[in-house]
């Protein structure tokens, strides 16, 4: 038989997805579910945004477009990066257009990382960050971020997994799974240790707009910072656009070179359609109205988790309020399961879907993650359940 590529013996297959498989599978067989498992806005995408995407297919812009982007859309990046987070980037040179977050990763960790290079990840992170380093054959190395320290590594953590080979260190913050964020401080340290050592900073933001305490530093919002740091972003959770496929890469001139042609070899360019819609999403006054109304959903959200988990004792299960994003990561570490065991019990004997904490590494164990991208009713109803599955459960 013919060999494969050995790299893939490496991953695992995605947790999330293997979840919304067996929901899939139990709502086929008649079982009411409430599926808490999924990064995925409850919110329509804006229909204004529709619109813009229709027209520009009734005038013909269904066919190839320019794999960097549309100019306009390119500024209207810019225009976004400045705007919010104060950072500025040449529309020409500096941003890509990408197949969403995933995409952008993947074509600025194509630009970068060479096999055998070291890449840092904190444990736990979305586990995308660490497979597709793994599979351009990089040498992954987790750094703890425990949760007694708010989910952010330590920073001697940092400093004792350097090696001549480190050359990348990726963050994700507010962070998928836990909703960390550091304050600005601890990211001028890393900026600093990454300056003094040439190491990069690939900081995926597409949570960015998405906190509920003081607004999260952007990783490239630091005196000289432009120059090592690659920010990954898209339109997919903050306009609860996830299904359009839109994201970018805003990098230094050099970076995108070689970006572009990862783009190009890979998807060849985002439906030029799409980037219409994109454009003006970014910057129509209404949409941002919009997409900052989903926000104080979210926090409304976030209130009424942590209120039901004040009301009465609750077992063992320990609820840590995220500063981030729209998960909650649920500590489950007094229980005598592993995450895997306590996720398939709370959806056969409960009906909530959730995903284990194991797979976003090795210290997500102990922990469940549940989303708040779902209606107040179920966001309310599925967290009662665990609530009581937690009191009740024999341990
Ligand atoms: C941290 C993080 N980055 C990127 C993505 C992917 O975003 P996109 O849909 O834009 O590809 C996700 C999706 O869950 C995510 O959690």
């Amino acid at each position: 038989m013919q060999s494969l590529n050995h790299q893939f013996d490496l991953i695992r297959q995605s947790a999330t997805v293997a979840m919304g498989d067996r929901i899939m599978a139990l709502k086929a067989r008649g079982k009411h579910i409430i599926g808490l498992q999924m990064g995925d806005p409850d919110f329509a995408t804006p229909p204004a945004i529709l619109d813009v995407a229709l027209d520009a297919m009734k005038q013909g812009l269904t066919h190839y477009g320019p794999s960097r982007g549309f100019p306009d859309l390119r500024t209207a990046v810019a225009k976004k990066l400045s705007r919010d987070e104060g950072v500025t980037y040449d529309p020409e040179k500096e941003i890509l257009i990408t197949h969403g977050g995933i995409h952008a990763y993947y074509t600025a960790m194509q630009a970068i990382l060479n096999p055998g290079d070291d890449v840092l990840i904190p444990d736990p992170s979305w586990a995308t960050h660490s497979n597709m380093a793994t599979m351009l054959r990089g040498n992954v190395i987790r750094i703890p971020a425990p949760a007694e320290n708010g989910f952010i590594p330590h920073f001697d953590s940092w400093l004792k997994a350097l090696t001549p080979k480190t050359k990348i260190i990726v963050l994700n913050y507010p962070s998928n799974p836990t909703g960390a964020y550091p304050a600005r401080e601890y990211l001028q340290q890393l900026q600093d240790f990454a300056a003094k050592n040439n190491l990069w900073i690939v900081s995926d933001e597409v949570y960015g707009s998405l906190y509920y305490e003081g607004k999260p530093a952007c990783a490239a919002d630091f005196a000289g910072a432009k120059n090592r740091t690659i920010l990954v972003n898209s339109l997919s959770k903050s306009y609860a656009m996830t299904g359009w496929r839109v994201g970018f890469l805003a990098a230094p001139a050099r970076v995108i070179e070689n970006a572009l042609k990862a783009g190009q070899n890979s998807i060849t360019c985002v439906a030029p359609f799409i980037q219409k819609s994109a454009a003006f999403a970014l910057t129509d006054p209404k949409i941002q109205e919009a997409t900052a109304s989903m926000r104080t959903v979210y926090s409304r959200r976030r209130d009424l988790v942590l209120r039901i988990a004040s009301e009465g004792k609750k077992g063992n299960l320990r609820v840590i309020p995220p500063k981030g994003a729209f998960y909650f990561f649920l500590d489950f570490s007094a229980f005598n399961m592993t995450s895997a065991e306590i996720c398939e019990r709370i959806l056969e004997e409960s009906g909530v879907g959730l995903v284990p904490g194991s797979a976003f590494g090795r210290r997500g164990e102990g922990f469940i993650r549940m989303s708040i991208a779902a209606s107040d009713e179920d966001v309310e109803a599925g967290f009662r359940k665990i609530v009581a599955w937690a009191e009740n459960v024999n341990r």
